[in-house]
């Protein structure tokens, strides 16, 4: 089979690669179609603390379940599943308290185990979510997308009365913005970004207002028309966004962050205590593969809205610099594995 591998930061190779064997438990998935990601991205370039090399990378695939390990049932072969990029150990304290996502042994397809952007990948049978016929492949690639959406939503429910804000509109952005208003009827929902042809993808995912920050300062735009926003999200991640995020919120708002930067905000304790602000982290999913497939059975969200380039695994080069360097014209980026 073959397999695309970075080898080191900055070397790419599709390699060939023998037909893995499902271990206990686990099924084989032979791969249809994987989204490229910011992370996918970042263990190429070197940039992801988390990464050990070589390694297939790919945590967002849909495919077929085309053999099973001991102690899965020959019934689910032919099964076509997502697969939960997120393995927990089970038992650990945050596996008790419902956040394997945050598992004290960790290990997330794609990063510390080998991933999707293969012919095919082994993973654990409880990994593979059975995906409804109803629900086309093309969507079905976009549940692990989603689902990180549903984390960040699922810490804060939201309601129809909040006034949400969402810093930036790329693909971790678009899918909130689909989940506040498809999911929780979020009665306003503003986005602020600096590119305007992504502000369009935003209101085309259902934004209510949009704010290009690049020419004017967020804060005077929301002064100006009485803003205070109760629900923020925070899907752009520079470090300095808290302090302003905290600033422009209503009291008793609550915020979600989901940076993985390693500088250092800076913020005072009165801005947050004063309003007694609610301040959340969402990392990766907790579980939530049922609850984004049960959100695509019943038309709440679109994903199709967010892939904007499709390409056959073997120009996955080209796919990943596209990503990279033209966020004007791309979002969501899918592979094609069909031979
Ligand atoms: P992206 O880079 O495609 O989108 C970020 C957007 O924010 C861009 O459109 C950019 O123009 C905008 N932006 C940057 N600074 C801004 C500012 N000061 N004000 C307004 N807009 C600003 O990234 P993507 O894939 O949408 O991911 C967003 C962030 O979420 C990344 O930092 C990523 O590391 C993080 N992430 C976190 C996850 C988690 O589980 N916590 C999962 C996936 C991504
Ligand atoms: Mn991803
Ligand atoms: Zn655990």
């Amino acid at each position: 089979m073959k397999s695309i591998v970075i080898q080191q930061p900055n070397r790419l190779d599709i390699e060939t690669r023998s037909l893995p064997e499902p271990a206990v438990g686990e099924v084989r998935v032979k791969v249809k179609l994987a989204g490229i990601c910011g992370s996918d991205s970042h263990i190429y370039r070197g940039h992801n603390p988390f990464a050990k090399y070589p390694r297939v990378i790919g945590h967002e695939f849909f495919g077929l379940i085309d053999a099973v390990g001991e102690g899965v049932s020959a019934a689910r072969l032919g099964e076509r599943v997502a697969v939960d990029p997120v393995i927990s150990c089970g038992h650990c304290y945050p596996c008790s308290v419902g956040k394997p996502n945050v598992c004290t042994s960790l290990v997330v397809l794609g990063v510390h185990r080998d991933g999707g952007f293969s012919e095919y990948a082994v993973v654990p049978e409880r990994n593979a979510w059975t995906v409804p016929d109803a629900i086309p492949d093309a969507d079905a690639v976009m549940i692990e997308p989603f689902t990180i959406a549903a984390n960040v939503t699922g810490q804060v429910n939201p309601t129809p009365r909040d006034v949400a804000l969402v810093y930036g509109a790329g693909p971790m952005g678009l899918t909130t913005i689909q989940v506040l208003k498809g999911v929780y009827n979020v009665g306003q929902v503003i986005v602020v970004d600096r590119i305007e042809e992504r502000l369009e993808m935003a209101r085309q995912s259902g934004a209510d207002m949009v704010i290009n920050n690049l020419n004017q300062p967020l804060a005077a735009v929301l002064e100006a028309q009485g803003i205070r926003p109760t629900l923020i999200v925070d899907a752009a991640c520079h470090p300095s966004i808290l302090q302003e995020a905290v600033l422009l919120a209503s009291p008793a708002a609550r915020v979600v962050l989901m940076g993985f930067s390693s500088e250092p905000s800076s913020i005072t304790q009165q801005s947050i205590t004063g309003k007694e602000i609610s301040i959340f982290s969402s990392r990766l999913n907790a579980k939530k593969f049922p609850v984004v497939i049960d959100w695509l059975s019943r038309g709440l969200i679109s994903p199709a809205k967010l892939v904007t380039h499709t390409f056959a695994y073997q120009h996955v080069t080209d796919a990943i610099e596209l990503f990279e360097n033209n966020q004007r014209q791309c979002c969501k980026v899918l592979l094609t594995f069909n031979e």
